[in-house]
């Protein structure tokens, strides 16, 4: 074997060896594996599909214009690796839970800090019009017993599908949004309204990608719910509107069967709906 066979220059079939090959020793042993694998993917990918140089442009340029619509409130990124069951997948694997325990789902990119903390039973909408609806339930760890100081941040969109922070200057700052502590008996309740469904921010690249493919943008109508308490798992998850039309074909595959919930009508003066729905918080790893 001569000098020059031991080599690895480039060619169709050796392209994973050519790159990988190049790390060095003093690598970083979890970025190497991550990007070694990574590498594996893409090539065997791009080998499957026989991408053409046309492709690969229109991938760099939709690539581009990703970044470029991304700023410090609109994560076209984030929509990105929504609308590909990526961040759904990443959440799936990092939030393995014992039977019974609250499932997650995606954040979403509407999660705001600092939304203001209410007494229980505080209403949430701060813009009149759409008709009041009564959430309420009880947290309790897995052998049921209530807990006491969980903390519940919960947003949700208007009745027209638009949170707050979408509209600036049409909705006061931190409607539908608030923050709640459980007392002693795990029991939470407020006042919101019942959310309705909503196409994600489909202006932009990511939008442009589910026309192409023949997909719509709407995700079923949902609330957003943060539930904390120290030593727990944090549960990031939505309850989903029992009935929605898009609970089958949410554009960011949020919905699982467990989240959905029943909002029936009542008569309570001006409250017209009640969605009740129970939290299971699941220690800590490590702490059982
Ligand atoms: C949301 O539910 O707020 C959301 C989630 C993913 C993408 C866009 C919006
Ligand atoms: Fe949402």
């Amino acid at each position: 074997m001569t000098e020059h066979a031991k080599i690895n220059y480039f060619t169709e079939d050796g392209s994973v060896d050519a790159v990988t090959s190049r790390v060095g020793r003093k690598a970083d042993a979890r970025l190497t594996h991550v990007m070694n694998r990574l590498v594996h993917h893409m090539h065997a990918f791009v080998k499957d599909v026989e991408l053409t140089q046309d492709e690969w442009g229109m991938a760099i340029d939709f690539l581009n214009r990703t970044g470029q619509i991304s700023d410090g409130n609109r994560q076209e990124f984030i929509l990105l690796s929504d609308a590909l069951g990526i961040s759904m997948l990443v959440d799936a694997i990092n939030n393995r839970r014992p039977s019974g325990a609250t499932e997650n789902t995606v954040l979403g990119p509407f999660h705001v800090d600092g939304a203001p903390e209410y007494g229980m039973g505080a209403n949430i909408t701060q813009q009149g019009g759409a008709e009041t609806c009564l959430f309420e339930g009880i947290v309790t760890d897995l052998n049921g017993a209530p807990m006491e100081g969980v903390r519940i941040d919960v947003w949700s969109d208007n009745e027209d599908g638009f949170y707050d922070v979408q509209q600036p200057d049409l909705q006061p700052k931190h409607n539908n949004r608030g923050v709640f502590t459980t007392g002693p008996d795990g029991r939470y309740w407020f006042e919101g309204i019942k959310p309705v469904s909503y196409p994600i921010p489909d202006d932009g690249p990511v939008g442009q990608l589910l026309n192409g493919l023949g997909r719509h943008p709407y995700r079923p109508a949902h609330m957003h719910f943060i539930v904390s308490a120290d030593g727990y798992d944090q549960i990031t998850t939505h309850t989903f509107v029992a009935g929605d039309a898009y609970l089958q074909s949410d554009a960011v595959f949020g919905v699982k069967e467990t989240l959905i919930a029943a909002f029936e009508p009542v008569q309570h003066g001006k409250t017209k709906w009640r969605s009740a729905f129970n939290f299971v918080m699941s220690p800590k790893a490590g702490t059982a």
